[in-house]
C-alpha cells in the first residue's frame, strides 16, 4: 500500500539492448494508471557483458526518451542484476534489530562471493524459529551502482532507487496477478544477454539467479548458421524478414537455442530443488523482450512439464489507448516488467 506522503519514480531499466522507462500514478482506489511508457533501442557497444562501455551514449539514449515522453518527476529508479549482485537468504542465531545491524556486515562477509568493502548491502530479517533466524541479504558492487546512478545524475535527474531485476519483476507480476499462494512458480525475464529467474513459493520468493544466456544467443547462432550480419539476423529472429530462408529453416535455428535454454533452465530449477522441499516448478511467467522468440514457450512446456505464460506487465494497469498505442505497448510490453516493477516503487524504499 502506498501512503499518501511517498513519492513515486520513474523506472529507467537500462538494458544492455534496450533502455525502457516507465511513470505510473498511483490512483485513490490502489489501482494504478500509466503516466509515460517509453522504449528506445541501444546500440550493442554501449553496455557489453553488464558493463556500461560508453555513458555518453546511453545518457544520449535515455535523455531522448526522458524528453520525448517529457518526464517531470525528478526521482529516477535504476535496476541491477548480473554478476555486480548477489542475493542470500542467510541463517544467523536469534537477534535484534539493532544487534543485526551491528553484525550484518560480518556475517555478509562470510556468504557473499565479494569484498563487503565493494558492496553496498541491503537486509530484510524473515524471521526464524527462535534459536535462529533468516535474513536475506541482497550486495551490489558500489562501482556498478555507480555507474548506473551516475547516468540518472547525467539526465538531470535524482538516483531515487536502486532496484535488482528479479524483485523488480516479482512486484510487477504480483501487481498484475495477484498473490501465488499455492503453487511455486518461476518468473523468467529473459533479455538480450542475461536470464533473471525468481523462484516463489507459497507466495514468497525463495531462490533467485542470474543466467546468462538471452536474446543475444539466437542472434549469434542465426548469423552463424545462415551466414548472415547482425542486424540481418536480428530482423529474422523478430519475423521481420526471411530473406532467402524457409521459415522451417528458421524455426530450426530457433528451436535449437530454445533447447539450450531450456536445458539451462532445468540445471537451475534442479539445483533450487536440492536447497528446497520443492521438486517441481509448475508453472513459468515469461518476460523480457526475448521471450517472445517463436516457439520459446511451446519448448519449454515441452522440456520442463510446466504451464508456460508470457506476462503482461500493464495487465492491470489503466492506460489511455490514443496515448499508448495497444499494437505499440503490446509488442513493448514483455521487456518493460522490471521498469513497472520498478515504477511501484517510493522513494528511499
Ligand atoms: N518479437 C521478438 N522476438 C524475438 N526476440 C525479440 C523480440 N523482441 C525483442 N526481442 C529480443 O529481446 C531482447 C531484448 O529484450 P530486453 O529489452 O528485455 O533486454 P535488455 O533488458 O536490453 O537486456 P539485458 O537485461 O539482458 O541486458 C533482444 O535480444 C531482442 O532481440
Ligand atoms: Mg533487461
Amino acid at each position: 500500500m502506498r501512503l499518501g506522503k511517498k513519492k513515486g519514480i520513474v523506472g529507467l531499466d537500462i538494458g544492455s539492448s534496450a533502455i525502457k522507462l516507465v511513470e505510473l500514478k498511483a490512483g485513490k482506489n490502489g489501482k494504478y494508471s500509466l503516466l509515460h511508457a517509453g522504449h528506445a533501442p541501444l546500440s550493442p557497444e554501449a553496455i557489453v557483458e553488464g558493463t556500461v562501455m560508453d555513458s555518453s551514449l546511453v545518457v544520449e539514449v535515455a535523455q531522448r526518451l526522458v524528453q520525448e515522453q517529457g518526464v517531470k518527476n525528478p526521482g529516477f529508479g535504476v535496476s541491477l542484476s548480473g554478476i555486480s549482485v548477489a542475493i542470500r537468504k542467510i541463517s544467523v542465531p536469534a537477534m535484534s534489530e539493532a544487534e543485526l545491524a551491528e553484525s550484518i556486515h560480518w556475517e555478509a562477509e562470510q556468504y557473499l562471493p565479494f569484498d563487503v568493502n565493494e558492496v553496498k548491502l541491503d537486509y530484510v530479517p524473515l524471521g526464524g524459529d527462535g534459536d535462529t533466524m533468516d535474513v536475506l541479504l541482497v550486495a551490489a558492487k558500489k562501482d556498478r551502482i555507480a555507474d548506473y546512478t551516475g547516468i540518472v545524475s547525467q539526465l538531470g535527474k535524482v538516483p531515487a532507487l536502486v532496484d535488482v531485476d528479479v524483485f523488480a519483476l516479482q512486484n510487477a507480476y504480483e501487481l498484475n496477478y495477484g498473490e501465488t499462494a499455492g503453487k511455486v512458480l518461476a518468473l523468467v525475464n529473459i533479455g538480450a544477454h542475461i536470464m533473471n529467474v525468481n523462484i516463489l513459493a507459497r507466495g514468497a520468493s525463495v531462490f533467485w539467479r542470474d543466467i546468462v544466456f538471452g536474446g543475444n544467443a539466437y542472434t549469434e547462432a542465426i548469423q552463424r548458421e545462415l551466414n548472415l550480419t547482425r542486424e540481418q539476423a536480428e530482423a529474422v529472429k523478430t519475423g521481420e524478414q526471411l530473406g532467402d530462408h524457409t521459415p522451417q529453416t528458421i524455426l530450426g535455428v530457433l528451436n535449437g537455442v530454445s533447447e539450450d535454454l531450456a536445458a539451462e533452465l532445468q540445471k537451475t530449477f534442479e539445483f533450487f530443488y536440492t536447497t528446497s522441499s520443492h521438486d517441481h516448478v509448475e508453472e513459468i511467467a515469461l518476460a523480457g523482450g526475448a521471450c517472445q522468440v517463436l516457439n520459446l514457450d511451446g519448448v519449454l512446456r515441452e522440456r520442463l512439464g510446466a504451464r508456460v505464460e508470457v506476462m503482461n506487465p500493464f495487465r492491470e494497469i489503466a492506460y489511455s489507448e490514443s496515448q499508448f498505442p495497444p499494437e505499440w505497448l503490446n509488442r513493448h510490453a514483455p521487456s518493460m516488467a522490471v521498469a513497472v516493477g520498478m515504477a511501484l516503487r517510493t522513494a528511499g524504499d
